[in-house]
């Protein structure tokens, strides 16, 4: 899909917050509160809003009480309260369904907002303004858990790669990693406007479903302790890959699924990319170092489950087969970095 010509595209700061449908919020709150360690901003009778250490904005995550488990959308910062209308005039004229959200009538905490679904099929919330919240960095006695400091990314599946590369350019996004064929036939992509490794990236699967939310702490140690407290507590069945070394990125990880089997990534220990030369990292398909640096296996679900999204009105999106299947590929010592 073009970019419109004399229709701007918005300012886009960061990756700021998902929002999640859940099918049970004491089970939500157990995981997401008590295991990983988000700090309750904001609780009503059917939403909890959460954030970590780091983040000094309302929440980075909303879990809202609903019949079916999915999400409702993600949501990025832009760098004015201008940048918020310049978002709906860029997706109007790019043909996508858009809503304006007015301050008091969308999610708690968030000043007027426009919500598109984007060419990809995605819900995806832009917003400037949001309430401010007291700084936690060095409030250690209220630290928990995986003791998450901020969000750090969301990651999408999309069956057609090349056009959510080509979508997220024209938002001004760099490109800091692929995962690329023998042709360059692009199968995965991480982009960013902060400057780390990503505020976005796309795996290969059927689409448009959420693959994971990617959430930082300080230092690979809490994602030791995460896995380790999942363990004592004989809840090692939501522990689903991991603890690794990612070869794309360098992060360390884990991968975990909440009660309704939505995947959170923690994560930490990526790089900076915020050089205006900085180049992309490509990775070839066959070295099977990139998922996972010591080589161990990606297992089957994580390249096949995800969650569904919703439209504006609360609807699943349906979901189209991928077009390249990287679970498909036959790993081999024959790639090179
Ligand atoms: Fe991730």
């Amino acid at each position: 899909m073009a970019v419109p010509k004399d229709c701007p595209a918005p300012d886009v700061v960061r990756s700021a917050y998902a929002q999640l449908a859940v099918t049970d919020l004491a089970a939500s709150r157990w995981f997401w509160v008590d295991m990983l360690g988000f700090h309750v901003q904001c609780e009503t009778k059917d939403a909890l809003h959460l954030r970590g250490t780091d983040e000094l904005t309302h929440h980075s995550l909303v879990l809202r009480q609903n019949d079916v488990a999915a999400l409702d959308h993600i949501s990025y910062r832009v760098r004015t309260p201008e940048d918020v209308e310049r978002a709906a005039r860029y997706f109007d004229a790019l043909g996508c369904p858009v809503r304006r959200v007015p301050a008091g009538k969308g999610t708690n905490g968030v000043g007027d907002a426009v919500r598109v679904v984007d060419p990809l099929g995605f819900p995806v919330e832009f917003f400037y303004e949001i309430e401010r919240a007291e700084r936690l960095i060095q409030r250690y006695d209220l630290h928990r858990g995986a003791q998450i400091a901020r969000l750090d990314h969301f990651n999408i599946c999309t069956p057609d790669i090349p056009a959510a590369y080509e979508h997220y350019r024209g938002l001004g996004f760099g490109c800091s990693e692929t995962i690329e064929g023998d042709e360059h036939e692009l199968y995965a992509a991480w982009m960013f406007r902060k400057q780390t490794v990503h505020d976005v990236a796309f795996t290969g699967g059927a689409g448009p479903q959420l693959h994971h939310v990617g959430v930082a702490t300080h230092e690979s140690h809490q994602v030791l302790r995460t896995a380790d407290i999942f363990g004592a507590l004989h809840a090692e069945h939501h522990i689903e890959r991991g603890p690794g070394r990612h070869g794309v990125s360098n992060a360390f990880y884990v991968y975990l699924r909440d009660p309704d089997g939505h995947r959170v990534e923690i994560y930490t220990s990526d790089y900076y990319t915020g050089d205006p030369d900085h180049e992309t990292y490509r990775w070839n398909v066959h070295d099977d170092r990139r998922r996972d640096f010591w080589g161990n296996a990606v297992i089957e679900s994580w390249y096949k489950e995800a969650s569904p999204v919703l439209d504006l009105d609360g609807v699943p999106q349906p979901i189209s087969a991928t077009i390249l299947d990287e679970s498909a590929v036959k790993v081999g010592a024959d790639g090179l970095g």
